[in-house]
């Protein structure tokens, strides 16, 4: 039977992580977006999934800032990708809830994600939590989650890679 391990990556994971995404997303921008995050230190959070110790899947959550009275540390979901040939054996599910777990255990309460509802409110995103929010990515696809006390509305500085894309 299949197991599915999940760590931090290593450095030397750096070009099996890029294929992954590569082929999830059949383009080079996430790969390139991951590596600008990384160089612009923004990364909050890292992960990948290893199917029988052959990485397969990656998570990152990156400093997203809440602006209103005052400025509130928020994380941003971008991207997630699982290599298509894994695709719907439970890596992506994996991947979010550990994520979530070690998020909460940082002390982290503000989770935002564009993204389809379908995927994402299985993991606790909703609509309703990022309506108040101000964002040129405002509409049907901008969710968020609460994991404490946490800004309803403000705007959503993303960090400055995502302006690339
Ligand atoms: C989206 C993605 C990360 C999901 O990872 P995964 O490991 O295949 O997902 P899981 O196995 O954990 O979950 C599969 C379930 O999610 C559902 N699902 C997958 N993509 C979905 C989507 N876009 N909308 C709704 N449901 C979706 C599947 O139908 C499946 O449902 P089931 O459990 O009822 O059979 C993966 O398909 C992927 O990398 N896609 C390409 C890149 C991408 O679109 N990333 C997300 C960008 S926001």
């Amino acid at each position: 039977m299949s197991s599915i391990s999940i760590r931090t990556p290593h450095l030397a994971d750096r070009p099996l992580i890029a294929k992954v995404l590569e082929d999830a997303f059949e383009a080079p921008d996430e790969a390139q977006l991951v590596q600008s995050l990384i160089d612009g230190n923004n990364v909050v959070l890292e992960l990948i999934a290893l199917l029988d110790g052959v990485i397969a899947g990656h998570i990152l959550f990156s400093r997203l800032r809440v602006e209103g009275n005052t400025v509130f540390e928020a994380v941003a979901l971008a991207p997630l990708s699982v290599a298509p040939e894994h695709q719907g054996k439970g890596i992506g599910s994996a991947l979010i809830k550990a994520a979530h777990e070690q998020l909460i255990a940082a002390g982290e309460t503000l989770a935002v994600v564009l993204g389809d509802p379908g995927y994402y409110g299985r993991f606790g995103y909703t609509r309703e939590q990022a309506l108040g929010f101000t964002s040129p990515y405002q509409g049907e696809y901008l969710q968020a989650q609460a994991f404490g006390d946490a800004p309803t509305s403000g705007t959503l500085i993303y960090a400055p890679a995502f302006g690339a894309l």
